[in-house]
């Protein structure tokens, strides 16, 4: 197949991975499922965002897509699935950029060597020519010529992460994975990261699964959103109408989270810590935090029945799980708030509770 004729850079379908922990002297090993069923596509020269709270299994995808850890289901970039194709040919067409660019990079190496040893690893050019791309490369992400022979530790922070992301792009692979690639960073410069990555795809070729655990800042780079939680995929779709009428109610509680869009959502009553899975072992993973839960999510009922159930009486009397506790409630769409832009509590409730039953395949 011609990898550049797929306009499907990646396709992940129904995804599983599984951590075993072999425990401990006086506890039997067990089998913890991180990813459940995770699917979805990126488009080439597509800007695509991956979030979710800590935990969620946002990396863990990451590193199948990388293939450095089993999974069940199928992936596929630009075409080729893991399994029928070599790592070679597999790695030089998926690049990735770390949290931490010191530990990405070898200490001993220069710049110009950190830039040249994919292609050296790959067999490509000559001294001469690797030097040249290194240099063209350096001008790329905003460094000069005179950043090619000093080491890592001469550079600040952010420029040692304009050297990662130049090495993720020297085989010029059709996608990179950019893990958290801004989150170490001040938030000036974890700005101008985001502005560079903006910069370099308009003038390279690639598509991005770009993971953070910050809405704000996938909102700002990313053409699409997936919202991951307890390692299912609760929503995906643009980044425009995903941030301003976020469907599911983890989506509202992620935006809720975020003080200057919504300082007195409902949802921002929940704490993170509220959760605990053992406790419905049955039901929905959202139970414990999510306004709209009734009685009928602590065993996943048929969609039909959840939507006839009542709320739960003590969220009711906490004025939460009923209409007028919604985040969308009493929002005048005409109003132009931000925010949810919805009145009509059932409609939204029903698209939401088809996606927590039927997840976006
Ligand atoms: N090698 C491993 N063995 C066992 N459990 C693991 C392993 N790696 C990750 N986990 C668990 O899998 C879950 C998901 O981890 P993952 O690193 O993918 O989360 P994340 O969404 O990237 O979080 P963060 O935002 O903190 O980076 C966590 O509960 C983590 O403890
Ligand atoms: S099934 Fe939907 S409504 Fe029920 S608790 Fe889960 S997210 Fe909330
Ligand atoms: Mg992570």
């Amino acid at each position: 197949m011609d990898n550049k004729k797929c306009e499907e850079i990646l396709e992940i379908s129904h995804v599983t991975n599984r951590y075993r922990d072999s425990g401990g002297l006086f506890s039997k090993a067990k089998t913890t499922r991180v990813l459940n069923d995770v699917s979805l596509t990126i488009h080439r020269d597509e800007l695509f965002g991956l979030v979710g709270e800590s935990g969620c299994g946002k990396s863990t995808l990451g590193k199948a897509v990388l293939g450095l850890i089993p999974y069940e289901g199928e992936i596929r970039v630009a075409g080729l699935e893991h399994a029928g194709s070599s790592r070679r040919e597999f790695t030089s067409n998926v690049q990735a950029v770390f949290q931490d660019p010191l530990s990405s990079l070898n200490p001993r190496r220069t710049i110009a060597k950190t830039l040249e040893e994919p292609l050296l690893a790959h067999g490509i050019g000559t001294k001469e020519s690797r030097r040249q791309k290194a240099l063209e490369m350096l001008e790329l992400v905003g460094l000069d010529a005179t950043y090619a022979d000093r080491l890592p530790r001469d550079l600040s922070g952010g420029q040692r992460q304009r050297v990662c992301i130049g090495a993720a792009l020297m085989l010029d692979p059709d996608l990179v994975i950019a893990d958290e690639a801004t989150s170490a960073l001040d938030v000036s410069v974890g700005a101008q990261i985001l502005n560079l990555f903006q910069e370099i795809h308009e003038r390279k070729d690639f598509a991005m699964l770009f993971i953070s655990h910050n809405l704000n800042v996938v909102y700002y780079l990313c053409d699409r959103i997936a919202v991951m939680y307890r390692g299912s995929i609760v929503e995906q779709g643009d980044a425009e109408s995903l941030y301003n009428n976020p469907r599911h109610p983890y989506t509202r509680m992620l935006l809720s989270a975020i003080p200057e869009i919504e300082e007195s959502d409902e949802l921002s009553q929940y704490s993170f810590e509220q959760t605990r899975r053992e406790a419905v072992p049955e039901g929905c993973d959202f139970y414990h935090r999510c306004p709209y839960a009734t009685e009928a999510c602590k065993t996943r009922p048929g969609l039909e029945d959840c939507l006839d159930a009542d709320p739960d009486p003590a969220k009711e009397a906490a004025g939460q799980g009923t209409a007028a506790g919604r985040p969308d409630a009493g929002r005048d769409p005409a109003a132009g708030g931000s925010g949810p832009e919805t009145t009509a509590a059932a409609p939204v409730v029903r698209e939401h509770l088809v996606r927590c039953w039927n997840p976006v395949k």
